[in-house]
């Protein structure tokens, strides 16, 4: 594939990665880019680098444009080696390039690949680097995702170069929002802001306020799809996300032995599907954890079942619930229920780690062996009255306080 142009002598020059299917536990079914960005100036910029293992791919496709021994800036908006990686071997033959990077960009590179000889120009916020003909704006966006992150934006061609936020996981030949299916865009994009930006979402809050003065034409991620006819959506739709504003739905999230918990949880989407409010099922035997995180983004109530094994919860639960806690969702009303045999204690167990993510609660569901008809109709009737409960103290509070 060759350089894709943006604008007037800016290219992508990235890589594709076709075969991903797993980014540090994160399931991308539809692989993944890494972005990298060429500006043709009196100085040459390259913005951003490719995973090391794609190396020579990206060359081939600088090398089309120019002699890269030529570069002389090359930005490194973000640390983590899915766009750091092939910097050891790129410096190698930009002998005479200068990184220019942030702070804790510089210490990060420096602690990844030991090398004292590079040459560094380590930028503030609203620093303005110029290129030649156009210049180059930095703002700091630590924790979106790490603390070295920070956005790069040019100028006069009003692209902000936004490395990992607005990203999305996609392999694709298109390279525009235009050019490919928009649904499955923004789904890409709230699945990785749920999996990989939202525990930093007051960061994102504070980074959406910097770049919110600037005139953004196109914005320019670090995977996926650039977007240059859509960026507004995306844009609101980070603004929701970064505010952790939930839609009343219900995500049902359970793992089950026996069909017991499962049947618990029929009595729980049926209760909550009474109430109006619609129900997503998610069992942890065939669903990703990561798509599971997907729905939780935008859902205010969330069940989480599971039976008891040995004193415990299945794995798959306690797994599900460690990703949950990291990921800190805020503003949740949570749901424990469960079978058991003898000892019972996978309830109280998922109760606890809902109560540590922060999760308003209620009233766990318990039942031993074999529900039937009877218990389910107790749970349905006594589920049903909780929710109506809930509900009209969510209706009660300003529109700020239910988010
Ligand atoms: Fe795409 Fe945080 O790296």
């Amino acid at each position: 594939m060759n350089p894709v142009k943006l604008k007037e002598g800016v290219y992508w020059v990235g890589e594709i990665d076709w075969e991903l299917r797993n980014f540090h536990g994160y399931s991308t079914q539809r692989g993944s880019t890494y972005n990298a960005y060429l500006i043709l100036d009196e100085k040459i910029t390259l913005i951003d680098t490719v995973r090391s293992y794609l190396f020579d791919k990206m060359m081939k496709r600088l090398s089309s444009l120019i002699d890269p021994s030529h570069i002389h800036y090359i930005v490194s908006n973000h640390v983590e080696m899915d766009h750091s990686g092939s910097l050891p071997l790129l410096m190698k033959i930009a002998k005479n390039a200068t990184i220019i990077t942030s702070p804790h960009g510089q210490k990060g590179l420096q602690a990844h690949y030991k090398k004292n000889d590079w040459n560094f120009k380590v930028v503030k916020s609203d620093e303005t680097v110029s290129l030649g003909r156009k210049n180059m704006k930095f703002v700091l966006t630590p924790l979106v995702h790490w603390p070295d992150n920070m956005v790069s934006y040019l100028e006069e061609d009003r692209i902000l170069f936004s490395n990992d936020a607005f990203g999305q996981h996609i392999a694709s030949s298109e390279r525009f929002d235009d050019e490919y299916p928009l649904g499955i865009v923004i789904d890409e994009a709230e699945k990785y802001y749920a999996n990989i930006v939202l525990p930093y979402s007051s960061q994102v809050q504070k980074a959406m306020d910097a770049v919110t003065p600037l005139t953004i034409d196109m914005i320019a991620p670090s995977h996926g799809i650039v977007w240059r006819s859509h960026g507004k959506t995306i844009v609101e739709e980070y603004k929701k996300w970064a505010s952790n504003q939930v839609d009343n739905k219900c995500l049902i999230i359970y793992d089950t032995m026996w069909k017991s918990t499962e049947k618990i949880a029929n009595a729980v989407q049926e209760a909550f599907e009474s109430q109006g409010i619609p129900v997503k099922m998610a069992n942890l035997g065939h669903s990703h954890i990561s798509d599971i995180i997907a729905d939780v983004l935008t859902t205010r109530f969330i069940c989480v079942g599971s039976p008891t094994l040995n004193s415990n919860m299945l794995p798959t639960v306690a797994g599900f619930l460690t990703y949950l806690k990291g990921l800190s969702p805020k503003n949740r009303i949570g749901l424990a229920f469960g079978s058991y045999g003898w000892g019972g204690q996978a309830v109280s167990h998922v109760e606890n780690a809902l109560k540590e993510c922060g999760f308003k609660m209620m009233e766990s569901i318990k039942v031993q062996y074999i529900p039937d008809e009877t218990q389910l109709e107790e749970i349905f009737n006594k589920l049903k009255q909780e929710i109506t409960m809930n509900e009209s103290v969510l209706n009660k509070l300003p529109i700020e306080a239910q988010a």
